[in-house]
């Protein structure tokens, strides 16, 4: 593939079967170049599926891809020509960093000078210069890392596919890493896919989100969309709002809910979903406040964590209701507060719609 802009990538339809069972079940996305893309969700959803159906590297069950108007599901991997990047490195251990970034440029068959030039660019823009005579096994894990996104992006490809790249990495070296990531996508402006199960890492990268549950999208959005407005309760569990209340629906109105049980007033909410008999308030821990407020009610503090700035603080209602929230004065195992959380932060879904998987903390 000659082009290295791309205009638009489209997937149609996209299915892929695994004896039987749907590991990504018609996927519809449309991709604009220079977008940064970030495929969510937890274990087992179909991210890397997804990706590998991309790449090439796994046949469609159904559907189609089309790169500016070209189907391209249909070819092999490397007449897609995309640059891939996966959460092993995959770096090739007899080979110096050099070799390593150049050995795309070899097989293209790109003129020594060009290609030698090119590598020297890659090299100054992941930072590796000094180390460009070593052998990956000389290098740490970032630095391992930065090799493996230099030779992905050194032929500068129409698509760079990136699977959980920073999962080996410790959290040092991951957010420096992603710091350096979005640097990279800021200058080259690459049109660039990246999977993660991790909720932080794709907010801050992306321009667009796409969240994946079973093989099934949940809600494509910008992150400022996704985390403020989740479409479902999947979504809100998976996007921090931690506590998932199932609580009995006393009134409802056109917009807001309110629901039985938390406080004297009860629990007053957004109405996200229509709703049956019992419904789940969604809310992250940030936005309940220590003191008196709208929602108000009484509990009874359990677990306390260090945090540095902040205590992360169980406590529970004198219902027994099990609340997470964060408090910034310090709260001791057996202090009694009032919390309270205003109701434009209460997300009220349908009890009955699916609620995020317990491996996602
Ligand atoms: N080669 C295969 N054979 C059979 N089933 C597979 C194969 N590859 C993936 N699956 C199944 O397809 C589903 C999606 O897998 P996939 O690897 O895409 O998940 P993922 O979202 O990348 O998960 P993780 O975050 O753990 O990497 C899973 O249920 C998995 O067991
Ligand atoms: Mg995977």
């Amino acid at each position: 593939m000659s082009q290295t802009k791309i205009s638009e990538l489209r997937l149609d339809q996209v299915s892929r079967e695994f004896g039987g069972v749907r590991a990504l079940d018609g996927l519809d996305l449309t991709i604009t170049g220079g977008e940064f893309v970030a495929l969510l969700g937890p274990s087992g959803c179909g991210k890397s599926t997804a990706l590998n159906c991309l790449a090439g590297l796994l046949p469609l069950t159904g559907g189609t891809i089309t790169l500016d108007d070209r189907r391209i599901d249909t070819l092999q991997p490397e007449q897609r020509g995309f640059g891939m990047v996966f959460q092993n490195y995959a770096l090739f251990p007899h080979m110096s960093v050099r070799s390593n970034i150049g050995f795309g440029l070899r097989m293209a068959k790109v003129p020594k000078g060009d290609a030698r030039r090119r590598v020297e660019e890659a090299l100054t823009l992941v930072q590796l210069t000094e180390h460009a005579d070593k052998f990956p096994a000389q290098l740490s894990g970032g630095q391992q890392q930065r090799v493996a996104i230099a030779r992905a992006i050194v032929l500068e490809p129409p698509l760079v596919l990136m699977d959980e790249p920073l999962s080996n990495l410790d959290a040092k070296l991951r957010l420096e890493m992603r710091t350096e990531i979005k640097r990279i996508h800021q200058t080259l402006g690459l049109t660039t896919i990246y999977v993660t199960h991790d909720q932080e890492e794709a907010l801050s990268l992306a321009d667009r989100l796409v969240l994946l549950r079973k093989g099934r999208v949940q809600q494509i959005g910008s992150p400022e969309h996704v985390y403020t407005e989740p479409a479902n309760r999947f979504v809100a569990g998976f996007m921090g709002y931690r506590n998932e209340l199932e609580l009995p629906v006393g009134s409802v109105n056109e917009k807001t809910v309110v629901l039985d049980g938390l406080g004297a007033g009860g629990l007053t909410g957004v109405r996200r979903d229509d709703l049956g008999e019992r419904a789940v308030a969604a809310i992250r821990p940030e936005d309940f406040t220590v003191g008196a407020g709208p929602n108000a009610t009484e509990v009874t503090v359990e677990v306390v964590e260090y945090q540095g700035r902040e205590q992360a603080i169980q406590a529970r209602t004198d219902d027994g209701v099990d609340l997470h929230l964060r408090a910034g004065t310090r709260l001791a195992p057996g202090d009694r507060v009032t919390v309270s959380v205003p109701p434009e932060r209460v997300l009220v879904f349908a009890a009955e719609s699916p609620a995020a998987p317990e491996e996602v903390a």
